[in-house]
């Protein structure tokens, strides 16, 4: 499967890649639903995707300054996320013209923000340990798989009768599984210094379903980049979620949160 990235090297320049990519990609996307009313914003948001993009560049040759490279992703992720927080402010305000739904403003600004968190622990060097990890990858993984569910219906055309059901169908099983998680959050307390019984085995639940929807995204991906399912899903958005998929059962499997 070309250009699909489900197999980043988890070394440093990997993890920092995996999110810098994430919010470039989120920038590319939204360049196509900024009206041609907003020509600030989408020259805002065009330098965001420049600058990202360079970032990159570098954590793929897997050369440079490390510390450099965080500051600079660092910033630049910030400033993406100020970027997105004022645009949903207007939003809310009906102040702007763009066809991306606030939900999924909000749910790019969550991503940025979890890029943040990350890039802080891997430059502090912190240890989490398993059982805090898999809570907080199902806490915040599993409401952005959820969101993903909602994304797709909006996206693919509402004659897709059969599509929509099966989407459907796999909505209401993540909203159980993100409903699991948060009440794991408050059933295990801390200190949390093994993986219980019943977290290993909701653990193990949510990688086999991760697991199916990553594959249900990229067969939907063929479909679309083939033009033969009716859509207005960009071309790279299904490979883009199907990547977060693989992310959070890797993470899950590692135990760890990055
Ligand atoms: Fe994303
Ligand atoms: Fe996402």
């Amino acid at each position: 499967m070309a250009g699909y990235t489900d197999n980043y090297e988890r070394d440093t320049y990997g993890i920092i890649d995996f999110w810098v990519r994430n919010n470039f990609e989120h920038g590319e996307f939204f360049d196509r639903e900024i009206s041609h009313h907003e020509l600030e914003l989408a020259r805002a948001n065009q330098q965001m995707v420049d600058r990202m993009g360079k970032i990159f560049k570098k954590t793929e040759s897997k050369t440079g300054d490390i510390g450099l490279i965080i500051d600079e992703a660092k910033s630049s992720t910030k400033e993406f996320a100020d970027l997105l927080m004022h645009t949903m402010d207007r939003a809310l305000h009906c102040d702007v013209i763009i066809s991306t739904p606030t939900s999924l403003l909000d749910h790019m600004i969550r991503e940025a923000e979890e890029a943040e968190r990350v890039f802080k622990l891997i430059e502090t060097n912190s240890y989490i340990t398993p059982a805090d990890a898999t809570l907080h990858e199902n806490n915040f993984w599993l409401r952005q798989m959820l969101d993903h569910l909602l994304f797709i219906s909006h996206y693919v055309d509402a004659s897709n009768y059969e599509l929509h059901d099966q989407v459907r169908a796999m909505t209401r099983k993540f909203e159980n599984l993100l409903l699991q998680a948060q009440a794991l959050k408050t059933i295990i307390r801390r200190p949390r210094n093994e993986v219980s019984p019943v977290l290993n085995t909701f653990n193990q639940m949510v990688i086999k379903e991760a697991k199916a929807l990553e594959a249900f995204k990229l067969e939907l991906s063929e479909l679309i980049k083939a033009c033969a399912a009716v859509t207005t899903a960009p071309p790279d958005l299904l490979e883009h979620i199907a990547r977060e998929a693989h992310h959070l059962w890797k993470n899950l499997e590692d135990q760890v949160v990055n």
